[in-house]
């Protein structure tokens, strides 16, 4: 057998892991968020979660697979000691798989934007209603989202078929460094339009009264969305580390990394929002109404309207390869199956449950269940219910099942130093992995389900 293969770097595994992080999330959820939650006021407790919950599971990830040293299977029954936990480590292969089928489809129409885009398609816009009609022409037709939905996937398994080091690490560096290129050029432009500063006092304007419980549900869970935690991705990620790697060095950075793109985001969705002079929608509504309305509206509108939506595809490209990840690593580690059957039967099967979710604004639009189409419901279930089990579990599996001592001594492997410099920081990860973070993920849960029901 052939040994099992990691990253070559620590940049390596940042730009791989940074790469999962920035997505969709980031750059067309995020400055909605900001834009429905309070300004700043949101940013802060969305910070407040990132620290809270976010980095302390994103670090328990991490811990249980440099521990595991396999797919999250294997790595969970290890730490856990019982097929039980193997159990727990399948539901996040299969968390990620669901993700990666429905994130494909939704990437495919920002692909097949992209192609709009440098058709010239989206600066001719003179209204809403334009804007609208052009989207709702493209989205009813079930091959335009079936066709750049397969189009999507296979240039992820593209990169995946080359596996971790000459695949997945080779093509994070390229396109992560590409992708911050782009977003800066386009904050740079946004702020340079007349208003764009408009936007940037817009976002560092703090609005306390919109703070409600709810903003709270929805900041902890766009920063488990984000950080890519709880569906395998980090616990397959962190196997690839080598044994020396200072796990906090490898890890803070990537935070940092994600969180500097979704404020770039934000500039830049506010910057054009403000300079056009319209208001801000939701959703879809954003992306593929409001923007392509500005994109007409300011001075080199086309070439910003393809840089966007090339940004987007390339952060999309890397979040799914890291969705599809652990599905992959299962079927190498767990099942003794070669790279490439794995990648292309995990690739047919994510083509496949993608479909419906492609369908779901043409052939499937019927198909609903209180009113909510089979893509929304896909994301429901994965976002509101798996999503913070797979957080849950890996939190209990490190702070309570395997033992926070045997965690910390994991943690502290390659980062002796830096520990004894600052003591305090073994103190916060201990506190949050035992007590704050399983506390607090309970509360979105039942928050998020008495909400949604
Ligand atoms: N982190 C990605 C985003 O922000 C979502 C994602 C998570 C995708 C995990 C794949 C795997 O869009």
């Amino acid at each position: 057998m052939t040994a099992r293969e990691s990253w070559g770097s620590r940049l390596g595994f940042i730009f791989a892991a940074a790469g999962s992080a920035i997505g969709l999330a980031n750059i067309w959820r995020f400055p909605f968020l900001v834009g429905a939650h309070g300004g700043s006021a949101f940013i802060c407790i969305y910070l407040l979660c990132l620290f809270l919950i976010g980095f302390p599971v994103f670090i328990s990830e991490i811990i249980i697979g440099r521990a595991g040293r396999s797919s999250p299977a294997d790595s969970f029954e290890r730490l856990g000691n019982s097929s039980w936990w193997r159990k727990a480590g399948m539901l996040t292969i299969i968390t990620g798989f669901i993700v990666s089928a429905f994130y494909s489809a939704v990437a495919g129409w920002i692909l097949g934007y992209l192609v709009e885009a440098i058709r010239g398609h989206l600066v001719a816009f003179n209204s809403a209603e334009q804007a609208a009609s052009h989207y709702e022409g493209l989205i009813h037709h079930p091959y335009w989202a079936l066709i750049y939905h397969a189009l999507f996937l296979a240039a992820s398994l593209f990169v995946l078929y080359f596996g971790v080091r000459g695949g997945i690490e080779r093509g994070n560096k390229i396109l992560m460094p590409l992708l911050f290129i782009v977003l800066t050029i386009l904050a740079v432009q946004g702020l340079r339009m007349d208003g764009g500063w408009k936007g940037l006092h817009f976002i560092t304007s703090p609005d306390w009264s919109q703070l409600t419980p709810m903003a709270f549900l929805i900041a902890m869970g766009q920063a488990f969305f984000t950080l890519s935690v709880g569906q395998g991705t980090l616990v397959t990620y962190g196997s690839y580390i080598k044994e020396r790697e200072n796990l906090i060095q490898s890890s803070w950075p990537v935070i940092a990394m994600d969180t500097l793109a979704s404020l770039l985001s934000a500039i830049i969705v506010f910057s054009i929002v403000f300079s056009a002079g319209i208001t801000l929608q939701s959703g879809p509504g954003l992306i593929f109404h409001t923007l392509p309305i500005a994109f007409g509206q300011i001075s080199g509108g086309y070439l910003i309207s393809v840089l966007f939506f090339l940004a987007v595809v390339l952060a999309a490209l890397t979040s799914e390869i890291s969705a599809l990840e652990p599905s992959v690593a299962y079927l190498v580690d767990s099942r003794g199956w070669s790279r490439h059957h794995a990648v292309m039967a995990v690739g047919l099967g994510a083509f496949l449950l993608g479909v419906p979710c492609a369908l779901s604004t043409s052939a499937l639009r019927e198909v609903t269940i209180q009113g909510h189409s089979i893509l929304d419901l896909m994301s429901m279930l994965a976002s509101s219910i798996l999503i913070p089990f797979g957080a849950l579990f890996a939190v209990v599996l490190v702070g309570w099942r395997w033992g926070i001592q045997r965690g910390m001594a994991q943690l502290e492997q390659g980062a002796e130093e830096l520990f004894e410099k600052h003591p305090l920081l073994l103190w916060y990860f201990k506190t949050c992995i035992r007590y704050v973070a399983p506390l607090l993920i309970l509360v979105v849960f039942v928050g998020t389900l008495m909400a949604v029901i």
